[in-house]
This record gives C-alpha cells, structure tokens and sequence, in this order.
C-alpha cells in the first residue's frame, strides 16, 4: 500500500539512497533535509517526481505534516562534519528525536531510528550484540555523537513504553557507497580520494585496527525489511557486514583497484578511536531473514566509479 513517507536527512548519503527505494517501492516521499551535509545533487535526479518533495528544515524545530511513517536519518555521521559544531550535533540527535517521535505520537505514524554501533564505544565484546551496553566516554570529543545517539534511543524506548508508539530502531555499522561526501574523513573515502589523486594515504596507528563495511544497497534493503515487520519488533537491531577487514587490508584493496601508487603514511590514533567493531547480526538474520549479499570488492568497484566521476580523474 502506498504510504506517505518523510525521511529526515533524506539528502544525505544513506538517505537519498533510502529515498531513491522509496520511490521504486511506489510510496510518496517527503525528503527533509537542512543541508548541512546533503547535497541536492545527491537528490536531483527526484526533483520533478510528482512523488517526491523536498523540505528545507532542521529538525531540532518542531514539524507539522500529515504522515504515515518516518524514516530518521538526520544527523552528522562523521567525527569531522559532528565535531564541527558539537552542541547542534547534539541537539540534532535529541531534540530531533524529540520532534519527530512528537510528530509520529500526533499522526500514529510508525517511525524508525537510525542509531549507530557508535552507541557500543570502545567495545569489550566482539563481535557486539545488541544486548551489550557499551562503553562509552561521556565527556570526549565523540561523545556529542555517541551520547546524542544513546539518548535519542532512550527517547524511542520511552516514546514506545509511555506512549505505545509503534518504533523500530537499527544500529548501523559503517556503511559505504556512491554519495559518500569525498572530504569528511571516513576512512573508505578518504583512502579512495587519495588513491584516486595518488596523494599519499593516511593511515592513523599501525593500520591493524579492524572494522566492517556495509554496502549502502544491503543496508537500505535491511531498512526497509525492519519497518516492514509486525508492531511488537522494535529493535534495536545491528544491520552491518561482519567481514572484518584491518585498515592496511582495505588501503591494499583500494590500492590494487585503482591501480594507484600512492604511499601509505602512519598518524597518531585519534582519541577515543575504537580498536576493533564487527556486528552480530544474528538479530537481524532471525527477524528480518536479513545478511548482506555485496562482498567489498564490488561494493569498492561501484564507489570507485562514483568518485572517479565526482573528481573527475
Ligand atoms: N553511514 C554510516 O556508516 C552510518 C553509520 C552509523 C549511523 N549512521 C546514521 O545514519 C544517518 C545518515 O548518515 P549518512 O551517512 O547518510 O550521513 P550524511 O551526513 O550524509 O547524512 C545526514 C543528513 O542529515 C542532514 N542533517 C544534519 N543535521 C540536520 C538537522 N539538524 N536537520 C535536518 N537535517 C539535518 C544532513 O544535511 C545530511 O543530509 C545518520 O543519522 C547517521 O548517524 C550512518
């Protein structure tokens, strides 16, 4: 059945690739977005889509629109971009919380959360299931991001047990793709960008630290599937790939697919930066029928192609 559908942060890297389902999907989509890290270029091929609106809005303000389900995407997700301003990085992820669980409580929409693996810290299980709570600074530099996305998912509990709000929350795990921004120091784009202008690549410690890597199709297919189940699923369930690969295997990867000669250089671990992060996904295999299906290599390919167009090279 067609539904009405806002996505917050629908401009965004995961959003505008949400919203593109969406609209294949046939649903009618209100695409929110404050600009802050979107791009209308993300979301241009929409506009003109008698499906498809665009709303210029911040959340951390109060909406009224008449909606059947929301999608909430909408907050900074790399440390560059959430550092720059963390106070608003905050705010976003509360009072956005805030707003949007107000709207869903007024319409009866059903709403979903887009929480990240961030709200594990530095985790000392591994891989993390989502019954870990996690370890977390509460006062570091991360922590506007970290803390922001904990407490929006205490605000979606409570919504829930309070006001029977029907809500479905999913920890991401790093996830990329085409549409990544180029210069907001995720680690895929970065090593990208730099291979592809055979600058040097940067690599922070020794390169043995670990993580897993989500192709954004798998993810946005693990969206839709968690807001397609029955009311009492709530989550939060881990979508990620749990093929863990260390930095230097990734940097060689991305080395050999570019055939780039770039260099490799070592910099000082950022504070805070989690050693090692792998999802257990058993949660969404059970609930969704959920795994991702795209191995690095070709979800590396289709990225790769993306930025060669977005720089030109
Ligand atoms: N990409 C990942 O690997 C990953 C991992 C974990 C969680 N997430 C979460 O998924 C969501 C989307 O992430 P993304 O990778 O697409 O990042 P992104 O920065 O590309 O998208 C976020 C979008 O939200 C918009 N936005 C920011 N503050 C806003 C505000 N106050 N009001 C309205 N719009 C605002 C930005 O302009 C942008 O379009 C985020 O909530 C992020 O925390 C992403």
């Amino acid at each position: 059945m067609t539904q009405a559908v806002l996505v917050t942060g629908g401009a965004g890297f995961l959003g505008s690739h949400l919203c593109d389902r969406l609209i294949n999907d046939g649903h009618n989509i209100l695409c929110l977005d404050n600009f802050f890290t979107g791009s209308k270029q993300n979301i241009e091929h929409l506009i003109g889509n008698p499906c498809f609106e665009l709303l210029r809005h911040d959340v951390t303000f109060p909406l009224y629109v008449e909606i059947d389900q929301i999608y909430n995407l909408a907050c900074p997700a790399s440390p560059i971009h959430y550092q720059h301003d963390p106070v608003q990085t905050t705010k976003t992820s509360v009072h956005g919380a805030i707003n949007m669980l107000g709207l869903a409580k007024r319409t009866k929409a059903r709403i979903f959360q887009a929480s990240t693996s961030e709200v594990y810290g530095d985790p000392e299980e591994h891989p993390q299931p989502e019954s870990y709570w996690g370890k977390v600074n509460p006062i570091g530099p991360r922590s506007c991001y970290d803390e922001g996305k904990r407490c929006a998912e205490t605000l979606f509990f409570d919504y829930h047990r309070q006001h029977d709000l029907d809500i479905k929350v999913v920890r991401i795990f790093n996830t990329y793709g085409p549409r990544m921004h180029p210069n907001d120091g995720r680690v895929v784009s970065n090593f990208i960008v730099q291979a592809l202008r055979s600058e040097d690549i940067t690599m922070y410690g020794n390169g043995q630290q670990t993580r897993s890597f989500c192709y954004v199709d798998d993810l946005i297919e693990g969206f839709v599937r968690m807001m397609g189940t029955e009311k009492g699923i709530t989550g939060p369930i881990n979508l990620g790939n749990p093929g863990e690969f260390t930095m230097l295997e990734l940097a060689e990867k991305i080395i050999k697919l570019t055939g780039s000669k770039s260099k490799l250089i070592f910099h000082p671990l950022p504070p805070d930066d989690p050693k090692q992060r792998q999802p257990n996904i058993s949660l969404a295999k059970n609930h969704l029928g959920w795994e991702p299906k795209v191995n690095l290599e070709d979800g590396l390919k289709e990225t790769i192609s993306y930025f060669k167009k977005l720089l030109n090279v």
